[in-house]
């Protein structure tokens, strides 16, 4: 997969050189280049942005510069083009899954109050162009949303996890328990500092093991994400799911209770 990623500041982005990600991009699984929004001005002051129209607080990106350092990445190419901002649709496990099917995605990050509307308008003629955003909280700038979903992508491309499994079995994977956030994990030794590991985890039963860990993925979720429950399919509830929830205080339709 190729990543282009346009910024005013690349440094930001040194992290994509370690890890999982630093491994894929040597082997050439993946092949990210960033580049300096700044390479693409014509002024001794590199100026990037202007005053917004219509008055208020802040700046915004001027359309030009912008519009001269997508057409040179992109030559006559057509990748995917991701702008991070927080008035953007969520991005999600189910979105970095299809992103991750993509092979060229472009990212063009943000600063200050964003970039002229017209850049997206324009490349929206030639290039799928979504709006995106990693939560419910502004940043300084669209570079951490994009190591965010870098990451989130990343990981997913095949090779690129160690172990496959883990990525299937992720917490929002399409397929694993659905709606549900993971339950707590231990590893050796089986007491630490007086805490014990549960005892059915060394108990070698597979069925319980798996019971168990979907009782406590169910109580995580209720404590930590309870719209995530309140939005869960009663048909996917076993009885024993139902009990631990009533048990939990938390209430089922009662026409779904009889299943
Ligand atoms: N830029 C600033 N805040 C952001 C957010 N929450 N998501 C994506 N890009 C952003």
């Amino acid at each position: 997969m190729r990543l282009d990623i346009i910024s005013i500041f690349p440094e930001y982005f040194a992290p994509l050189d370690v890890s999982l990600i630093g491994k894929a991009r040597e082997r050439g699984t993946l092949d990210v280049r960033v580049h300096q929004l700044r390479d693409w001005t014509h002024d001794v002051h590199k100026t990037v942005d202007d005053t917004p129209y219509g008055g208020g607080p802040g700046m915004v990106m001027k359309p030009e510069v912008w519009g001269e350092a997508i057409d040179e990445v992109i030559g006559d190419g057509t990748p995917r083009m991701i702008v991070p901002t927080p008035s953007g649709r969520p991005f999600t496990q189910e979105l970095a899954q299809e992103l991750a099917g993509e092979p060229w995605l472009l990212f063009a990050c943000g600063r200050y109050e964003g970039i002229d509307s017209r850049v997206m308008a324009e490349y929206s003629t030639r290039l799928r162009v979504d709006e995106v955003s990693i939560g419910d909280y502004v940043l300084a700038g669209g570079e951490v949303a994009v190591l965010v979903m870098v990451e989130a992508i990343g990981r997913l491309l095949p090779g690129v996890l160690g172990n496959a499994q883990s990525a299937v079995d992720d917490s929002f994977a399409p397929g694993s328990m659905r709606n549900l956030v993971e339950g707590p994990v231990y590893t050796k030794p089986p007491v630490w500092r007086g805490h014990e590991v549960p005892a059915v985890l060394l108990s070698g039963h597979h069925g319980k093991v798996a019971r168990w860990r979907r009782d406590e993925a169910l109580r995580r979720t209720l404590r930590n994400r309870p719209e995530l429950v309140a939005a869960i399919d009663p048909e996917t509830l076993d009885k024993h799911d139902k009990k631990l929830l009533e048990e939990l205080s938390f209430r089922i339709a009662p026409e779904d209770m009889a299943n």
